[in-house]
């Protein structure tokens, strides 16, 4: 397998968790690069249903060395209760977590920030997980953030913890929020520096010793391409690079080390929060959620639906350099009698044929479609490509051409024994 990155080519919650799952039985290291604990990826193995936040997927498998990369930001108390989660259920952690000592951190003043901003905006909000990503994110390009060798160094976090809320406190006041306890959250967050010291470490000289071994490694993108902070739909973004290229910033890899990039998909589109999504569809979301799927992992919201967006993905093949596609969720279409894909967009009397950076440009889009007759039975089944009924076969092999990479991975349902390779 070598080094592959995994992305999710559309906005978010594209199945990678599971995809990442079977992907890393062939893994030695599996790597976290971007992103927080607004992140959910959810994974079943037999009956039992996990969800992620901050550790990587591997975890889930013995053996495996999962890393938390210099590009994530950390909720350390949020880290310790996924940690704890994991240790109940008899998931082994020790050996297995390596924290970035440079990764930064998230503070409680990181997430009142965040919900005072999406107040402030009102109607404009982005509709953000709450989590403080943003302003964490903010913090570390102003160069005010605190890191995780910060925090597991009691003198040096009192320091700068102090002067740091000293400022978020004014901040606070000022935008109407109450200011915060230095006690309270010094002492909690020293309690979760003390269980994360033994696993905070120069992750990229392990990642460099991993390659150098010629250890496979994969690292499990976050959110999705039309989420990223550069290549999204500006401004209703998350606040990291989702992209391929913040798997090496965001890790220490090297770009000429990386021998494949597999993008996941949704057999259709879905997306959490406020933004543009060209192809929306009251019935496709009805018919989901009436099937009890399509709800945030990370807060329960009921996903917004739409048909499957080839000139998004298109996109994301091109800034990801997408070599192999990875449809998931397949049997979400099965009833269908008819089923849409956008093909190009239609603005006035343009057709365009790629996501214009607009967003404002964006929302006036309409979607051109191309349809396909639905192959209205079951394909929960399916354990091979030859299972499939032969419009879900079309349907795929379309989808696949439309977005310019090559079918690999087609899933159709939560088990991991419901995937298979092509
Ligand atoms: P934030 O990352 O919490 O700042 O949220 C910014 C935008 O990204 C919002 O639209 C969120 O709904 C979306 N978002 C963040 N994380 C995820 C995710 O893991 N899946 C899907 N959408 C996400």
């Amino acid at each position: 397998m070598a080094t592959t990155i995994l992305v999710g080519a559309q906005w978010g919650d594209e199945g990678k968790g599971k995809i990442i799952d079977v992907l890393t039985e062939q893994a030695e290291v599996v790597v976290r690069t971007q992103g927080g604990n607004n992140a959910g990826h959810t994974v079943f193995v037999g009956a039992q249903k996990y969800v992620l936040h901050l550790i990587p997927s591997g975890i889930l498998r013995t053996g495996k060395t999962c890393i938390i990369g210099n590009g994530v930001v950390i909720d350390p108390v949020s880290l310790v209760q996924e940690i704890d989660g994991l240790v109940k259920i008899g998931i082994q952690i020790e050996g297995q977590l390596l924290v970035s000592e440079t990764a930064h951190v998230v503070f409680p003043f990181h997430r009142i920030l965040d919900e005072q901003r999406e107040i402030l905006k009102g109607k404009n909000k982005i509709g953000t997980t709450k989590r403080g990503i943003g302003p964490a994110y903010g913090d570390k390009a102003a160069r005010t953030g605190l890191r995780m060798a910060d925090l597991v160094n009691p003198t040096r976090f009192r320091e700068l913890f102090s002067i740091r809320i000293k400022e978020q406190n004014e901040v606070l006041k000022a935008l109407g929020a109450e200011p915060m306890d230095f006690d309270k959250i010094h002492s909690e967050y020293r309690a979760a520096g003390d269980r994360l010291k033994p696993y905070v470490t120069n992750t990229v000289v392990k990642l460099h010793e991993a390659l150098q071994r010629k250890a496979s490694i994969l690292f499990e993108g976050a959110q999705g391409t039309f989420l990223d902070i550069d290549h999204g739909t500006y401004p209703y973004v998350t606040s990291s690079n989702t992209t391929a290229g913040g798997a090496c910033t965001g890790s220490g890899m090297p770009p000429n080390r990386i021998d494949l990039v597999v993008g996941v998909v949704k057999a259709y589109t879905t997306r959490v929060g406020e933004g543009p999504l060209p192809t929306e569809n009251n019935f496709i979301a009805d018919l989901l959620h009436g099937m009890g799927r399509e709800f945030g992992a990370t807060t329960g919201r009921p996903r917004r639906c739409g048909w499957y967006d080839s000139v998004a993905t298109r996109h994301a093949t091109m800034v990801n350099g997408i070599d192999h596609l990875a449809v998931t969720n397949l049997d979400g279409l099965d009833t269908l009698e008819t089923i849409k894909v956008a093909v190009a967009y239609k603005v006035g009397s343009e057709r365009l044929e790629y996501i214009p950076n607009d967003v404002a440009v964006l929302a006036q889009c309409e979607p051109i479609y191309e349809e396909f007759p639905g192959w209205q039975s079951p394909t929960t089944q399916a354990r091979k490509w030859e299972d499939l009924p032969a419009r879900a076969q079309t349907y795929l092999e379309a989808i696949a051409r439309f977005t310019g990479a090559k079918l690999k991975i087609v899933s159709v349902g939560p088990s991991r024994e419901q995937t298979f390779f092509l």
